[in-house]
């Protein structure tokens, strides 16, 4: 699948199907984390993955109760040195690369921001100097998903100053 592919066909699953995941399938995922850019190729992140059937229940309460986090595969929290300057870049590009290559690999991902850090820290045993930086959900997709929309490029897309229109003429 070429990246374009990926990007696009990557969005939200909040529905899983109860399987497991292929350890070459782990590997490559993992691959996509580690080849990750960081400011001064620090890589500051952790990232721990819970299949435990009976934690994951528990991190549905410490996540607003979003059931999904009790039908992935794996609730995956990642974690970083909050002293770092660029932690949350780093974090998020690395789970970005991680979104990416599970869509090629034909599973789905859910970004989960809504989560108590203190709870989701007690329940998996992060230390009290590390920082819960963002959550996702991970796991084979069920049933079918709707894209949503986007805003147009002139939007949000600007050229050499802010708010000036990238001319439509540019992109052709
Ligand atoms: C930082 C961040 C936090 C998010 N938190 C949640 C969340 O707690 N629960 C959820 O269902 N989706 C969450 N999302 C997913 C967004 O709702 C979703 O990416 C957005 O609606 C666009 O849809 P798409 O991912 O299907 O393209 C989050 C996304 C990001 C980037």
């Amino acid at each position: 699948m070429e990246v374009k592919e990926a990007i696009a066909r990557r969005l939200s699953i909040r529905r899983y199907a109860e399987s497991s995941i292929p350890s070459e399938h782990m590997e490559t995922l993992f691959r996509a984390l580690q080849q990750a850019p960081s400011a001064n190729n620090g890589q500051n992140w952790e990232f721990v993955f819970v299949g435990d059937a009976e934690k994951k229940r528990r991190l549905v309460g410490a996540c607003s109760s979003q059931s999904f986090v009790g039908s992935c595969t794996y609730f995956i929290a990642g974690v970083a040195d909050p002293s770092q300057k660029w932690h949350m870049v780093d974090i998020t590009i690395a789970l970005t690369n991680f979104t990416l290559q599970a869509a090629d690999l034909g599973y789905g991902t859910c970004w989960i921001g809504a989560f108590d850090e203190n709870r989701v820290k007690a329940i998996l045993g992060v230390p009290d100097e590390r920082k819960v930086v963002i959550c996702m959900a991970f796991g084979t997709p069920e049933g079918r998903h709707v894209a949503k929309g986007r805003k147009g490029f002139e939007k949000f897309i600007y050229q050499n100053h802010y708010g000036r229109r990238w001319s439509p003429n540019d992109l052709s």
